[in-house]
């Protein structure tokens, strides 16, 4: 249970922020971005502190709760005695799991999913034979707002030939086969004959099966036979998460300029916040993610859509 925040209510959070992080660079690392952003980083754990208008906020993260607690004391012992001029009040929430986070409130989620373009029939159609054949593991399919993001994100890079990592029963191929030209391609990975028979049909009756080419077999090994070349210009990643960094890998040369992966369940439900989670998806998420953000032939924004979608646009 390492996540912990606290809002302090100040006039001067960049002056606090600075103290701090001059005052712990002598004791941890500490940095402080050009937008006033601070970043405190012990042995055990570490803590961010943004300036939040007329806030401080603070974000405590480490890898157990002992860990934690030490984390909230040297933070709040230094601000209290930085605060000469106010007397400052830090309270900290409890500690909260990574995977307890609700990242969008319900509320906005539901609002979200019933304001932008509806699925039509079939798609509804497939969400129901999903539901029917495949019981739990329906809750792979993507939603209908992340479906429709595809479909724009195609059109808007007028992609012609597309990756798709993660078929299960052909929803988000749909979405994003739909929206290439009669002459594209959807090059279409899984490793699952049975979850793909259910969307054969589908792409059948959406007219879009001829421009799908569907490769049963681990995704990377279909990726890796793939000529090195910069063919592609659309990609979507949504299969086994270990693998993610691989993937992004293979894809990443093989893709024009200009084009665009986009990359599911960044989130790992809250999980990759929380450095107690350690199994293989959770890391590998984590390495990622880094992985985007430090990589320069890339341009990169992550999007609170469901379980997080990063946006990857070659450059
Ligand atoms: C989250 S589901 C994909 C959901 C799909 N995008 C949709 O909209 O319904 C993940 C899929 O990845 C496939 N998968 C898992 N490991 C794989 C691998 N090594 N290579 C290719 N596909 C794999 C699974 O069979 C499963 O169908």
């Amino acid at each position: 249970m390492p996540t912990s925040t606290a809002h302090v209510a100040t006039e001067r959070p960049e002056r606090y922020i600075k103290q701090l992080v001059a005052h712990m660079g002598h004791k941890a690392t500490a940095e402080l971005t050009i937008d006033g952003r601070g970043t405190i980083t012990f042995r055990h754990g570490g803590c961010v502190l943004s300036p939040a208008g007329d806030h401080l906020r603070l974000i405590a993260t480490a890898a157990d709760v002992e860990a934690l607690a030490g984390v909230q004391d040297v933070v709040t012992r230094h601000l209290l005695r930085f605060a000469t001029r106010e007397e400052l009040r830090v309270e900290w929430t409890a500690p909260m799991r990574g995977d307890a986070m609700r990242i969008v409130d319900p509320v906005a989620e539901d609002y979200v999913l019933t304001h932008c373009t509806p699925a039509d029939e079939l798609l509804q159609e497939l969400v129901a034979t999903t539901r029917d054949a495949t019981g739990d593991a329906a809750g792979m399919q993507i939603s209908h707002d992340e479906g429709a993001l595809l479909t724009m994100l195609v059109r808007m890079v007028g992609a012609r030939r597309a990756i798709e990592v993660g078929v299960f029963t052909g929803y988000s191929s749909l979405c994003v086969a739909r929206a290439l030209p009669a002459d594209g391609l959807l090059l279409a990975c899984d490793v699952s004959e049975e979850w793909t028979s259910i969307a054969l049909p589908y792409w059948r009756r959406a007219g879009v099966a001829d421009r799908i080419d569907l490769r049963i077999g681990p995704a990377l090994d279909t990726l890796r036979a793939l000529p090195a070349e910069p063919a592609f210009d659309f990609a979507f990643i949504d299969a086994d998460k270990a693998n993610y960094p691989a993937y992004y890998e293979e894809i990443v040369p093989r893709l024009s300029r200009g084009g665009l992966i986009v990359l599911d369940n960044v989130f790992q439900g809250g999980r990759v916040f929380d450095p107690a989670f350690q199994g293989d998806n959770h890391v590998a998420m984590r390495r990622l993610n880094e992985m985007v953000v430090a990589d320069d032939r890339v341009e990169s924004v992550m999007l609170p859509v469901r379980d997080g979608v990063t946006l990857v646009r070659k450059r």
